[in-house]
Parts: structure tokens; sequence; C-alpha cells
């Protein structure tokens, strides 16, 4: 199930996403290539798929969450080109392919990052929702994806290298950096639908809060347990930069059921919910179960 309704929304945000990198000139067309190449590929496109689902539970139209699907997608695209930089975790391979600037180069990289970035707010500020409704949009991705958010955490992680921190700062440290814009993907797709009661926000929120820390303590799990070919990353990377990881704080075990017990948490949450949230959950599982 999850495979079929996958595909179908990989389709959508892709051919939504492939019609933004035509160069306005001929001298950008090395920026905008270099812009393509970090963006279209081997992504999961898990953040889309949640804004999807998001605006599907509420009984809203997937269409009308398309530029908030790939604003999400542009940002988490930027943050990967400049999280695998020389100054920050260094990494050769990104989606089973040399990292932006080892086949661009690093000024290249850090300006297609920009770029990607300022792209997401054009696009969401173009979405058919009301201005009230868009603003709104906007205000969400942006904390997601700024100081408080995404940005925020990597700074943590960056600062965290080398260092024993507690339980309760790696999960800071996360929620900032990978669980900030997952929850905004849901948030999102729920605003997209024009739907959202309280109640139904509450719940979305808390199945995003979970999952989003999820999905980033899966991520520690498989940098251990899966191989580079299948993650299309470099495996053991954390291990080599000394970076603090629920496996290295927990051990391997542990983090794996904390991952599963969120994965509960989060289906916990849309009890109220019917069939229309069925994707939602299947992401949940997808998130705690995947390989890569
Ligand atoms: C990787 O994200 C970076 C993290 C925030 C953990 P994904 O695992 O979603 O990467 P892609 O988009 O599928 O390549
Ligand atoms: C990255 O976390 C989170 C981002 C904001 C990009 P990681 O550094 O663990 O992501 P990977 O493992 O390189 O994809
Ligand atoms: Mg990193
Ligand atoms: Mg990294
Ligand atoms: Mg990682």
């Amino acid at each position: 199930m999850i495979a079929a309704y996958q595909a179908r929304s990989q389709a959508r945000v892709d051919a939504a996403l492939e019609a933004l990198f035509t160069p306005p000139r001929a001298e950008l067309a090395r920026l905008y290539e270099a812009m393509r190449y970090s963006v279209m590929g081997n992504g999961k496109r898990i953040r889309p798929l949640l804004v999807y689902a998001a605006c599907e539970a509420l009984g809203g139209d997937p269409v009308r969450a398309n530029q908030a699907a790939c604003a999400v997608e542009l940002i988490h695209a930027y943050s990967l080109v400049h999280d695998d930089l020389p100054a920050m975790d260094d990494d050769d391979l990104r989606r089973g392919r040399p990292t932006t600037h080892k086949a661009y180069d690093e000024a290249c990289a850090i300006l297609a990052g920009d770029a990607l970035q300022t792209l997401a707010f054009d696009i969401l500020a173009q979405a058919p929702q009301s201005a009230e409704t868009r603003l709104e949009m906007i205000r969400v991705l942006t904390w997601a994806s700024g100081p408080a958010g995404m940005v925020g955490g990597q700074a943590i992680d960056l600062e965290s290298v080398g260092r024993h921190i507690d339980q309760g700062a790696l999960e800071t440290m996360h929620r900032h950096k990978t669980g900030a814009l997952i929850e905004a993907s849901v948030r999102l797709g729920a605003l997209a639908s024009g739907h959202a009661t309280f109640e139904q926000s509450d719940a979305l929120g808390l199945y995003a809060r979970a999952i989003g820390l999820a999905f980033q303590v899966q991520d520690d799990v498989l940098d251990i347990e899966s191989d580079t070919a299948t993650l299309g990353k470099r495996q053991g990377a954390d291990e080599a930069r000394n970076k603090p990881t629920y496996p290295a704080l927990l051990g391997l075990e542990e983090a794996k059921r904390y991952a599963q017990a969120l994965c509960e948490q989060a289906l916990h949450a849309l009890e109220g919910f019917g069939e229309s949230a069925d994707p939602l959950r299947a992401l949940a599982f997808y998130i705690v179960q995947r390989r890569h």
C-alpha cells in the first residue's frame, strides 16, 4: 500500500519540482544545473509525502498541497547540500552519487543551497490557499528551517562533535535538526487542506513530533546497521566523525526500541482519524522500518 502511495506522491512532487530548474539566462546555467542535481534523483521524498498525507487525512486535495510539498523538499535538499560540505560533515556521497560540492565545487554548492532555500519561499508564496493561510504556511516553514529549527539543530550538532551529551540534549538536537522540518511538513499539509479543526491539528502535531524524532533515531541506527550501497551515503560516518547519536548513547538495540516506541506514540495520536489517515500511519511504520 505504502509503495503505491509513495510512487504516486513521488511522481506528483517530482513533476512539480522538475519544472523549477530552467535557468532564466544562459549565464546561470551551471548554478541551475547544480540546484537541479541537488534536488532531483534518488531522494525518498518523505517530507512531501507527509505534506500530501496530512492534507489527505483531513479530506483535502493533494494537488493543492503541491507548492508546500515542493517548498519543504527544496529546504531539505539545501540542508543536505550544506550538511555535506567540508566545513560540516564533509561527505562525498549522497543519494548514491557524488555530493554537490564534489560534482561541482564548494562555492557552487554553497550558492546552490542558498538558491534552493529562497526558491522554496518563492514557491510557497504562490500556493493556491488564501493570503492569510499562505502567510501562516510561510511562517511555519521559516520557523522550522531557521535558527529555532533545522539551522539551530545543525549548530548544536557541530558544537557537540566529540563531546558527551546526555539524552535530553541529544533529543533537543534531533528535534531541531530533523524533527522541525518533519513537523512543518505535517502542519503545511494540514494548512493546505483548509479543513483542520483545533483537535485535529493538535493530534497531527503529536503525530509529527513523534515521527520527527523517530526519523533521526532511525537515521542514526542505519548509519551503523546498513551499508553504503543501500544508504547511498557513507555508512559509519557518524562514528568516524565522533557524532553523538542514539545508538552511541543508548546502545543499538535500545535505540531501535526507542524508534519503535515513538512510532507507536505516533499511531496512538491518530486514533481519532479514520481510513483517510492510513497513509500517515503507513509513513510512521515506514520511517522506523526503512533500510535507507
Ligand atoms: C537525510 O534525510 C537527512 C536527515 C535529516 C536525517 P532523508 O533520509 O530523508 O534523505 P533523502 O531525502 O531520502 O535523501
Ligand atoms: C542531517 O543529519 C540533518 C540535516 C539537517 C541535513 P545527518 O548529518 O545525520 O544527515 P545525513 O546522515 O548526513 O543524511
Ligand atoms: Mg550532519
Ligand atoms: Mg550528514
Ligand atoms: Mg545521519
